[in-house]
C-alpha cells in the first residue's frame, strides 16, 4: 500500500493531504482565501500566490502531524502541476519538488483536471474505468470520457464562460458576494425556476460544446428591468444551466458510445439541483451515477494525493524538472471548439 502527500495551489484555495491508496485520507487541511478576494470580486492572481507561499509550509508541517507520520513514511510528493493560476502553481509545485529531493521521494507532477477526474473513484472503489465525466468547475465546463489513468478523450468543451464562472458572475449581478456558485444555489430555492424567461445558449445543437455568456448577459438584462425578484431570477438561471448540461450531455452521450456511468466532478458538482438532475438523466439512460462527496467536489488536496497514487501504482512518476504549466488540456489531441476563444 502506498501513502502519497498531496499539495493543490492552482487557485485560491490552499490545501494539503494524505491519501493512501486503500482510499483512507489519513490527514488533510484546506485554506480558503475568499475573504481576501472577496472585496475584488474574484481572485487576484498575486494575493493568491503570496498567500500560498505563506500558508503552505505550516500547513504541510500540520498534516504530517495529523497523520501521525513522517516525510519519510511516504512514498511520493504529488502537486498540482498545472493548469491554473502560474504563481499558486509555482510555489505549491516548488515545495512537492524541495520535498522529493529532500526526502527521495518521487514526485508526481499531477494535472489539477485529473485529479478533478479521478477523484470519483478515491470516493466510490466500485467505479471502473471507462466512464462519462461532467467536469464543472470555476475554470472548465468539459464533457469527457475517462478510459484509464492519463487516458481522457474530451468529447466536449464551453466556447466562451465554464459553468462555475456563469453562476459566480449571476452572483455577482445579483450583490450575492464571491464566490458565487452556492449563495446562487441557495437563493434558488426561494424563486420560481419558470418565472423568467432566459435563453438556453446552443441548445439542440449538433456538437456537444456547452456557451454560457448569452445567460449571463440575459441574467444581466433581466436584473436591470427590475421586473424580477432576485430568487426569481436565480432559480430560472440554474433551470437554463441544468437544462443546456442535460442537452448537450444527450449529445456527447452518441458520441461517446454507451457509457455504464454517469460521474460529475468540479466545483459545481457540489450543486444538488445539477445532481439530481444528473442522476435522472443517468437511470433515464440506463447508466449508474457516481458523484464525489461535496468536500471532494470544490478544490482540494485529497483528490491530487489520490490522483498521485493512481499513477504511482501504474508506474510513473515525474522529473524534478517539470515546469509548472498554466494551461494543460487532458485531451491535447481535442480539436478546439469552433467559435472558441483562448481559454483551454
Ligand atoms: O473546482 P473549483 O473549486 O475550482 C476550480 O478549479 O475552478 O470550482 C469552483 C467553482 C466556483 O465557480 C464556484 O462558484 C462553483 O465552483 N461552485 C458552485 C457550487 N459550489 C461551488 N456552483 C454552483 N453550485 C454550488 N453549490
Ligand atoms: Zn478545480
Amino acid at each position: 500500500m502506498n501513502l502519497v502527500l498531496g499539495i493543490e495551489s492552482s487557485c485560491d484555495e490552499t490545501a494539503v493531504a494524505l491519501v493512501q491508496s486503500d482510499r483512507i485520507i489519513l490527514a488533510q487541511r484546506i485554506a480558503s482565501q475568499d475573504d481576501q478576494h472577496a472585496p475584488y470580486g474574484g481572485v487576484v492572481p498575486e494575493i493568491a500566490a503570496r498567500a500560498h507561499a505563506q500558508r503552505l509550509a505550516p500547513m504541510i508541517e500540520a498534516v504530517l502531524a495529523e497523520g501521525n507520520v513522517t516525510l519519510g513514511d511516504c512514498d511520493a510528493i504529488a502537486a498540482t502541476a498545472g493548469p491554473g493560476l502560474i504563481g499558486g502553481v509555482m510555489v505549491g509545485l516548488v515545495s512537492a519538488k524541495a520535498l522529493a529531493m529532500a526526502s527521495d521521494k518521487p514526485l508526481l507532477a499531477i494535472n489539477h483536471l485529473e485529479g478533478h477526474a479521478l477523484s470519483p473513484r478515491l470516493a466510490d472503489p466500485a467505479l471502473e474505468f471507462p466512464y462519462l465525466l461532467l467536469l464543472v468547475s470555476g475554470g472548465h465546463c468539459q464533457i469527457l470520457s475517462v478510459e484509464g489513468v492519463g487516458q481522457y478523450r474530451r468529447l466536449a468543451t464551453t466556447i466562451d464562460d465554464a459553468l462555475g464562472e456563469a453562476y459566480d458572475k449571476t452572483a455577482k449581478i445579483l450583490g450575492l458576494g464571491f464566490p458565487g456558485g452556492p449563495a446562487v444555489e441557495k437563493l434558488a430555492r426561494e424563486g420560481d425556476p419558470n418565472a423568467v424567461p432566459l435563453p438556453r445558449p446552443l441548445l439542440k445543437s449538433k456538437e456537444p460544446h456547452f456557451s454560457f455568456a448569452g445567460l449571463k448577459s440575459a441574467v444581466l438584462r433581466a436584473h436591470d428591468s427590475g421586473d424580477h425578484t432576485s430568487a426569481d431570477i436565480a432559480a430560472s438561471f440554474q433551470q437554463a444551466a441544468v437544462e443546456c448540461l442535460i442537452d448537450r450531455l444527450q449529445v456527447a452521450l452518441g458520441r461517446s458510445g454507451p457509457a455504464r456511468n454517469l460521474v460529475v466532478a468540479g466545483g459545481v458538482a457540489a450543486n444538488m439541483n445539477i445532481r439530481t438532475a444528473l442522476e435522472t438523466f443517468a437511470q433515464k439512460n440506463g447508466m449508474g451515477f457516481s458523484a464525489p462527496p461535496l468536500q471532494l467536489c470544490t478544490d482540494n488536496a485529497a483528490m491530487i494525493a489520490w490522483a498521485g497514487c493512481e499513477r504511482l501504482e501504474m508506474g510513473q512518476n515525474d522529473p524534478l524538472d517539470f515546469v509548472a504549466r498554466p494551461r494543460w488540456p487532458l485531451d491535447p489531441e481535442a480539436e478546439p471548439a469552433r467559435g472558441a476563444g483562448v481559454k483551454a
